[in-house]
Parts: C-alpha cells; structure tokens; sequence
C-alpha cells in the first residue's frame, strides 16, 4: 500500500499555550475514506488543516506522498498543495460568480496569475470542469450564480472545484454540519462516489458517529489533541466512542443525535 499522508511526532501549540495536537503518528494509505471524531475542541480541525499548512504545526513533520510538506517551499509547496483538496462547512465559494467559474477556481494553480485574473481558462480546464460537474450531478448549474444554488448543491459544486484541481487527496472539516439530514446524505455519497471511483484519498471531519460509521472505512478518534482510537470502523464499538467522547456509562445512547 502507497503511504499517502503520514504524521510523525506532530504536535501543535498555539501561541496563547494552547496544546492542538499532542505527538500525533498516523499512517493514511491511498484511498482510505478517513473520518476524525472527536468533541468540540479535541483538535479534529487543526489536525486536518495541518495536512496542507493552513495550520503550521510547531513540532514533528508531516509527509504527503514522500515528500515533507513540513520543510516544502516555494514552488514546491505550491505544488504539493495542489494535490490537495480542502472542503469547508461554509463551502468557500465566491457567491456572485458562476458556478463554473467557481469551479475553474480549482485551476489556479496550473497557470499564471495574470491568465487566471483575466478568466482566460483553455478549453481543456472548462471542459475538465464541466466534467466535474457532471460527476456530481450539477453540471445543468454551471451557469447559475454560486448564491442561488441550495447549500447542498453549494458543497457539491466545491467539491467539483477539488476534482478540477486533480487533487489526489481531499480534506473536508465538517462538510455537512450546515446541512439538513437528506442533503448530508447526499454530500457525503458525492464524497464516497468520487474516493470509490477515482482513488481519491479522503480524510473528514463529522460530528455524527451514525456517519462516521456508515461512510468511514476507519475512524480516527482524538480527544484533547491525542489519537485515542484508530482503526477500522468494524472495531470502533460503543465502548471506544465512549472513550473518546468521554462518556460515563449513563450516557450512551447519546451519540445518536451527533455530539
Ligand atoms: N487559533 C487558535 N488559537 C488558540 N487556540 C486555538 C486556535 N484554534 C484552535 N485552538 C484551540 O485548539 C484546540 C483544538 O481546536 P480545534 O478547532 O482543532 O477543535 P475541533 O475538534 O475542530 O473542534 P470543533 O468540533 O468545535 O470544530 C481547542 O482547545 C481550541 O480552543
Ligand atoms: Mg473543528
């Protein structure tokens, strides 16, 4: 199996002394369909936006396919940040653009930025896009405005902005705490169809144990920036989310309702 991400001794303090993430070490094999759980605060999100340095960690490196994105700059960085791509709860998109444009976003890192500026894509990149579209089932909305599509066709249409890019790796925070449960159902399929179908190596962030244990083919658990579980989601029984959500034994059954 090709090692994809790989964590070694990460830790991350904040300035103001907080402790993000504490001597993490993971091992993300291409393909998997990762899903961090964990109470508010536990770190879900500053461990995934280390991944790509949206979050510079302060001890320990990170490694993406070979290479340390801890020590990449310059170009290099650009380069390995391309392969990734990030999905957030609030979608990130420009609301007064086109859809397809919105897409095309996704190709900013193939070309200059005077070409980008101009909105001068080649007929590869539209149709590339167009594609994207497709593969979500939105491709009839390239041609709206961002802001009047849905919120779940909003996460669609960023998520079609990743496969533009040709990420081979997807980060997504949450990407359904927005929504209502019949569109998470729906994203989180996208997210499935596009790791099952093309390979794509997918870490995400959820609230809900119910998802995380329907769509994860392992789960991660931390809790006050420590991996207190990882494994495969045949082996996250209730007694392991009642370690990492730190419940005592009257409170299980609580996890339906996502905590
Ligand atoms: N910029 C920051 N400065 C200081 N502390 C921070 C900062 N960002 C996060 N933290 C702290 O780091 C810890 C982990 O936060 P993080 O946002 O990663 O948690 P999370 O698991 O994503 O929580 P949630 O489920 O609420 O999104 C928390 O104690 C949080 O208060
Ligand atoms: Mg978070």
């Amino acid at each position: 199996m090709e090692k994809v991400i790989e964590f070694k001794n990460v830790s991350k303090t904040y300035p103001d002394g907080t402790q993000g993430l504490k001597h993490v070490n993971l091992s993300i094999e291409k393909g998997e369909f990762v899903v961090i759980v964990g109470l508010s605060g536990a770190g879900k999100s500053t461990l995934l936006r280390s991944i790509n340095r949206l979050n510079e960690i302060t001890e320990g490196e990170i490694v993406i396919k070979g290479n340390s994105i801890t020590k990449a700059k310059g170009k290099q960085l650009l380069r390995m940040r391309r392969d990734i791509g990030m999905i957030f709860q609030n979608f990130n998109l420009v609301k007064r653009s086109s859809v397809l444009k919105n897409v095309l976003s996704g190709r900013v890192g193939y070309h200059s930025t005077l070409r980008t500026i101009l909105g001068l894509w080649p007929k590869p990149d539209v149709a590339l896009a167009l594609s994207a579209l497709d593969r979500v089932n939105i491709k009839e909305k390239a041609y709206s405005r961002a802001d009047e599509l849905s919120g779940g066709q909003q996460q669609r249409v960023s998520i079609a902005r990743a496969l533009a890019q040709e990420a081979t790796i997807i980060l997504a925070d949450e990407p359904v705490a927005s929504l209502d449960p019949v569109t998470t159902v729906q994203v989180l399929d996208d997210l499935q169809h596009v790791n099952q179908e093309l390979g794509i190596t997918t870490v995400v962030n959820l609230h809900s144990v119910d998802l995380a244990k329907k769509y994860a083919t392992r789960i991660i658990g931390i809790r006050a920036g420590e991996v207190v579980f990882d494994g495969p989601v045949d082996e996250a029984v209730d007694k392991t989310f009642d370690q990492i959500y730190q419940r005592s034994g009257k409170e299980q059954g609580a996890e339906a309702s996502g905590l």
